[in-house]
């Protein structure tokens, strides 16, 4: 099977590159290298031994996508390019729209002139927005999504949606992440963020790591168990096999499914930060600030019909991401 990467050299994408190179799997990656580095190509043959074709290109570009479905046989494609961060989108609505709406519509396009019918889509458990109570189930109603980077996980959603009821040869999983973090237990690929970090793993991890002051627990006084915020946190190597079931499925079923991929567990800011400091034996300075505006007080998932429709369950713990995300962040202390 040869599957194509669309930013494959990003985080997730690089750990769903080594897993599917590892299955033996024919790899092409396209990415533009726009919140990812060229290493990360070298760090992937060095963990695997095996080699893949990367074209440095811009998905929202349709010339781009023709040479690559022109020179390569593709069986079934990953969409996982695209912008990714929640605040950035706030301040840059158009931007994300454009990137990210443009990329799934050329790509869909590309894959339909192409005769490609296999999709795997990244999409985030932000699509569940406020209304809906944890454990969030696929079923549930969707359409409240709390800034532009939901909403366009939840537009491309709706597009591949109607795609694959116009064409009956089409199968796409749509794979609904919970928070993805740690990295390779080789400590050779990991998330590189640029700048400050927004979200709470690779803050800790430089907080701890003396690049950063302090953690600043962003509220104390949720109606959860200790009064810190609850998430459900998935290993990026659980999440890069997850990605393995779902394409399993896609080229074996035809029509549409959403999948959550998470553990269904819950876990707090509090629970993160001690359990970090235990499992590496190293304090996690923190102080108690302010809740950050639009954030949930607690959400998880129901990971039932990953279970049942991809026979994939997470298996790495919360102490796995802990010491995976360490051993990373100290052999990369300034990332790539
Ligand atoms: C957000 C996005 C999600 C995306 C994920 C990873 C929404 C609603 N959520 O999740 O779609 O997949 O980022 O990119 O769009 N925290 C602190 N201090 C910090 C940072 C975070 O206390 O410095 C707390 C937060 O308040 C929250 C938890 O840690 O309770 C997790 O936050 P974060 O890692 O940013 O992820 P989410 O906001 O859950």
């Amino acid at each position: 099977m040869k599957v194509l990467l669309t930013g494959g050299a990003g985080f997730i994408g690089s750990h769903t590159c080594v897993e599917f190179l590892e299955r033996g799997w024919e790899v092409v990656v396209a990415d533009n290298f726009s919140n990812s580095k060229p290493e990360v190509l070298n760090r992937i043959k060095i963990i695997t031994g095996k080699s893949f074709t990367f074209y440095e290109a811009d998905v929202t570009q349709r010339s781009a996508l023709d040479k690559i479905f022109t020179e390569q046989k593709i069986d079934a494609v990953v969409h996982f390019a695209g912008y990714k961060a929640v605040g950035e989108s706030v301040a840059k609505p158009l931007m994300y729209y454009r990137n990210n709406l443009d990329s799934t519509i050329t790509l869909l396009e590309a894959m339909e002139t192409h005769g490609v019918k296999n999709l795997v889509f990244s999409s985030s458990a932000t699509v569940y927005g406020e209304n809906n109570p944890s454990p969030y189930k696929e079923d549930m109603p969707l359409s409240t999504c709390t800034n532009p980077y939901g909403w366009t996980k939840l537009m491309s959603e709706q597009i591949m949606r109607d795609a694959a009821n116009a064409d009956s040869n089409m199968s796409v999983v749509l794979l609904r992440y919970f928070n993805p973090i740690g990295a390779h237990p080789s400590g050779l690929i990991g998330e590189d963020p640029e700048g400050i970090p927004n979200n709470l793993f690779p803050y800790v991890a430089k907080v701890a790591g003396g690049k950063l002051p302090k953690l600043g627990i962003f509220g104390d006084d949720y109606p959860t168990e200790d009064g810190t915020g609850v998430r459900d946190y998935i290993h990026v190597v659980d999440l890069a096999k997850g990605h393995a079931a779902a394409l399993e499925y896609a080229v074996s079923h035809k029509g549409i499914e959403a999948v959550n991929l998470g553990s269904g567990k819950g876990h707090s800011v509090m629970e993160v930060v001690t359990t970090f400091s235990r499992v590496n034996n190293i304090p996690v300075p923190y102080d108690i600030k302010p809740r950050r505006a639009g954030d949930l007080p607690s959400y998880y998932a129901n990971a039932e019909k990953a279970k049942t429709l991809l026979n994939w369950e997470v298996e790495l713990t919360l102490e796995d991401m802990c010491r995976d995300m360490w051993k990373w962040q100290t052999q990369n202390p300034d990332g790539y």
